[in-house]
């Protein structure tokens, strides 16, 4: 990945003239997003960020001053459409990555907001995608449109198989999966849409599986952490995630799919394995509550592959070692406490 330091400031002319994709993407201020404008910065795309929030604080960890300097911050709530319009507008988006929304546990704690952020916030994307004329969205679901794994034969899930939430965070998901699929047959709008399960890597702190990043930053500052799930599950580098959020963005799929994103399937014990081989003066003191998280464990990514091609995977061993890394430097430049 090149940085091109180089580059002046994207929007210093008329923006629609230096290259032709200029990408839009919502909440971008949260773990994932920062990573998605990380990416497309570093290969020298001109990306905005809309977002609610203001702080740029999960960017400053993985990107420089220079590079922040390239992107368009447009402040701005998804459940407004003619804020979401006039976002589209201001950035000349032709490519648009939608992450913005509450996650489980403010989605349980204010259950209105949360469909109104995640659900009439969906429909907003789309709706202003539609009337700017783009033809393609690329949107954020989740594994928690799924049941319990005893609902499901043993073995990786399958992306098309029945979806049965059992929180309002994943109904809100499967509404917009919903959304998606009425764009395409009513406006041909085609879309993508991942399901991730438990990101990790910096910037993701909040959030009902953010503990194991917590702990890599506890290890990072030499602290004991305590992680609150454990079992075995589907962890994906949050820069892998990125990645293949920019790919589905791009590519040239026709309808509206979602798909599963696989990652890296372990058990906890494999992940605590991993901060203490990153961070040896942490050994015995990152522990965790051995009860597993009520989705099922492994995805089948296989449809991804099948309709957008293969995007290559961080190692669990190499996304720890990078988070560990990038936490000591933040950690050393006080861009962030262990606390945080
Ligand atoms: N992190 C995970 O493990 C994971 C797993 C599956 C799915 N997802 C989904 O991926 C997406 C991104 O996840 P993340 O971990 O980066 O989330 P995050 O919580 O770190 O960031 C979400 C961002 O959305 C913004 N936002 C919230 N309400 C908004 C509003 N009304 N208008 C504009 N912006 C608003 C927030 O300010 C924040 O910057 C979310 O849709 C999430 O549900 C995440």
């Amino acid at each position: 990945m090149s940085t091109q330091n180089s580059q002046p400031s994207i929007f210093s002319s008329d923006p629609t003239t230096l290259n032709p994709q200029r990408f839009l993407v919502t909440g971008a201020l949260g773990c994932i997003g920062a990573w998605v404008v990380r990416n497309l910065v570093r290969e020298g795309t001109p990306v905005a960020v809309l977002d609610l929030a203001s702080n740029p604080h999960r960017l400053r960890l993985i990107l420089s001053d220079e590079e922040l300097a390239r992107v368009q911050f447009i402040a701005g709530d998804i459940t407004d459409l003619a804020a979401v319009e006039a976002a589209f507008k201001d950035s000349a988006a032709t490519h648009v990555i939608h992450l913005a929304g509450l996650q489980v546990p403010f989605c349980k704690a204010d259950p209105p907001l949360g469909a109104r952020v995640n659900v009439v916030g969906t429909v907003n994307i789309f709706e202003a995608a539609k009337r700017a004329g783009l033809k393609r969205v690329a949107y954020a679901s989740s594994i928690a449109v799924y049941g319990l794994s005893d609902e499901y034969p043993e073995g990786p899930i399958p992306h098309d198989a029945p979806l049965k939430p059992r929180n309002h965070y994943g109904v809100y998901k499967q509404a917009n999966e919903g959304t998606a699929r009425v764009y395409w047959l009513d406006d041909g709008i085609s879309s993508v849409g991942l399901r991730a399960y438990t990101v990790y890597g910096p910037g993701r702190d909040q959030g009902l599986t953010s503990s194991p990043t917590k702990a890599m930053l506890a290890a990072a500052a030499g602290r004991p952490f305590h992680i609150s799930f454990g079992g075995r599950c589907a962890y994906q580098f949050a820069d892998d995630v990125a990645r293949a959020f920019i790919h589905a963005a791009r590519a040239p799929f026709e309808g509206a799919d979602v798909f599963n994103l696989r990652g890296s399937v372990a058990h906890m014990r494999e992940v605590v394995a991993a901060i203490e081989s990153a961070a040896p003066e942490v050994k015995d003191k990152i522990t965790f509550d051995d009860k597993p998280l009520p989705f099922p464990e492994d995805m089948d990514d296989a449809a991804f592959t099948h309709a957008l091609g293969r995007i290559s995977e961080t190692s669990l061993t190499d996304g720890v070692r990078q988070t560990i890394d990038i936490f000591r430097r933040a950690l050393a430049e006080g861009k962030i406490s262990a606390g945080n």
